[in-house]
């Protein structure tokens, strides 16, 4: 992103790592990027593994590069899926662009090879997620999705029965159950998937506030009893106390009882998988079941598993394998090109093929990990999006509480006398010397606000953005107000004055537009929730 000016060529070489089919451009893409201004140069036999030829990149206006060295040599900007090797950071331009996965914080060494080669580095994998506007630039999210789809195709395969129930002239089927562990973004996919499929879904995880997502996709949200949040912030997982994971793996060990399939998605960013399905539990389960472990690379969530393999155990065919996504390499290389666009148009906003690094844009502060040869990552930390704080974990009965709120802590008896006690002086105050007129509002702002309290505590905190725009939407009974102002004589009694008739009239315009438009929105955002 050096040679302001001049049109900027992007670089897809063909990915060098051993089972890698993914590639970092599709086709329909390169189009796109064209029309952004972009020269587009492809690597020989790039898409081959994810069935795009060189043929499909030369009719959508790419040129083909024959070799490694050559596609390195010719282009400013490299898109990439995986990071690159040494090898390849040796073909690489000095003073070049490159945008991949990179994890930085596992590959200290490919990071100082970067600097040395001057280079600009955009790792897709350091976006801030939390920021809504890089939602469509999130490959990890893109790729959680597919390889969470493909996990319960790889079930169906090893599983010797149909998934949903039937009734054939041979008897009755009953669906298969499936038990999904963690239900981050792979998932929330696999649930989805599974649920399509005609399964029972079950699905567990340590962050309550996704039991509402599990639901509305058709599963159910089975819980661990013993009261503790799981969410380390930023839509993070954290580590849980000794007393929760006892509790947990008392439920899961009931599960695996149950179920015929088990999928393990469970992740804590930077930490090794959660070891959640003990040999013990792979023994108790029925002969012919599915255990597919996710989380295979970073040590598996079942103690059985085998990386890159698909192993038989007591019975149970426990499937490790670490490339789900090559296993469905169009559609992964499609989403992360669409991905890569997506960055593309943020980085070249005016469209003249030049791409710039604006620092000041969170998102792409977030991504860039190296910029003309220094080290940038780890980006400052955004400002947290309201996260509640973090509390302290404490077991419960079983039973649970009434409360929405079951996890804030009561207050002290005493805190509570003092506050009754200053508010019946206040009350009694207000009483003994306002006028009778504004008694009546009064006793009816005092209801209103106890009602509120009581129906607005009770919303979970995934529909409060939901609930503000209802809100917004029923607040413009301001336009009663209005309407009172704006009636003639015979209703309102004492016919206004123009000023106030036009100004009651535009109160109204704009409380319509505040009222159904308020109502839209809730509608929207209501039907993501229904999925
Ligand atoms: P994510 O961070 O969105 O989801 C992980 C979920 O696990 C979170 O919801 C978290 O709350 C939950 N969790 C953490 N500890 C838990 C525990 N002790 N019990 C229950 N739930 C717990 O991650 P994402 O993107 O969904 O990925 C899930 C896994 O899939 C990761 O291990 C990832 O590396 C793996 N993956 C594997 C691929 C493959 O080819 N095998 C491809 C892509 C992802």
């Amino acid at each position: 992103m050096v040679h302001h000016g001049s049109v900027q060529s992007i670089g897809v070489p063909r990915e060098i790592f051993p089972g890698e089919k993914r590639v970092a451009t599709v086709p329909d893409v390169v189009e796109k990027l064209i029309k952004l201004g972009f020269k587009v140069v492809v690597e020989s036999g790039a898409g081959e593994q994810a069935n795009f030829s060189d043929e499909a990149y030369v009719a959508a206006g790419a040129e083909i590069a024959p070799g490694a060295a050559a596609l390195w040599s010719v282009a400013d900007i490299v898109f990439k899926v995986r990071a690159p090797s040494t090898e390849e950071v040796a073909l690489m331009r000095e003073g070049g662009s490159l945008i991949s996965f990179i994890w930085p914080a596992q590959n200290p060494q490919l990071m100082e090879q970067l600097k040395a080669k001057k280079a600009t580095v955009l790792a897709m994998d350091a976006l801030p997620r939390t920021l809504s506007r890089a939602q469509k630039m999130d490959a990890l999210t893109s790729m959680a999705g597919v390889s969470g789809y493909r996990a319960v195709i790889e079930a169906a395969n090893a599983f010797g029965r149909y998934f949903n129930g039937q009734i054939t002239a041979a008897g009755k089927v009953p669906p298969a159950k499936v038990f999904i562990a963690g239900a981050g973004v792979a998932g929330l996919a696999a649930i989805g998937t599974a649920v399509g499929l005609g399964a029972i879904v079950r699905a567990n995880d340590t962050r309550p506030e996704v039991a509402d997502q599990v639901v509305s996709l058709g599963g159910e949200f089975v819980k661990v009893d013993y009261e503790e949040d799981g969410s380390g912030g930023g839509g993070y997982a954290k580590v849980m106390s000794e007393g929760f994971q006892a509790a947990q793996r008392e439920m899961y060990a009931q599960q695996a009882k149950e179920v015929d399939i088990i999928i393990t998605t469970a992740l804590i960013p930077g930490k090794p998988a959660p070891r959640l399905i003990t040999a013990d539990m792979v023994k108790s389960m029925k002969p012919g079941s599915v255990i597919v472990d996710m989380a295979a690379e970073q040590g598996g969530n079942c103690e059985l598993t085998e990386p890159g393999k698909a192993v038989v155990k007591h019975g149970v065919t426990i499937v490790g394998y670490t490339d789900l996504v090559s296993r469905l390499a169009k559609q992964s290389s499609t989403l992360y090109a669409t991905n890569l666009l997506r960055l593309t148009e943020e980085l070249c906003k005016a469209k003249d093929g030049v791409a710039v690094v604006n620092m000041e844009d969170d998102a792409i502060r977030g991504l860039t990990v190296t910029k003309g040869g220094e080290i940038t990552w780890p980006a400052p930390p955004l400002p947290q999006a309201a996260a509640p704080a973090p509390k302290a974990a404490a077991p419960v009965e079983q039973k649970k509480s009434g409360h929405g709120h079951g996890n804030s802590a009561p207050m002290p008896a005493k805190t509570l006398a003092i506050i009754f006690a200053v508010a019946a002086v206040a009350f009694w105050f207000i009483g003994a010397n306002a006028p009778v007129a504004f008694l009546g509002h009064f006793t009816v702002f005092v209801l209103a606000c106890f009602i509120g309290y009581m129906v607005v505590w009770n919303v979970t905190p995934a529909l409060h953005t939901p609930l503000m725009s209802v809100t917004n939407a029923i607040s413009s009974i301001i336009a009663i107000g209005a309407l009172v102002q704006i009636a003639p004589p015979e209703v309102g009694g004492g016919r206004p004055d123009e000023l106030i008739r036009w100004l009651a009239f535009a109160g109204i315009v704009l409380t319509a537009v505040n009222m159904f438009g308020g109502f839209a929105v809730t509608r929207r955002m209501l039907d993501m929730f229904r999925k």
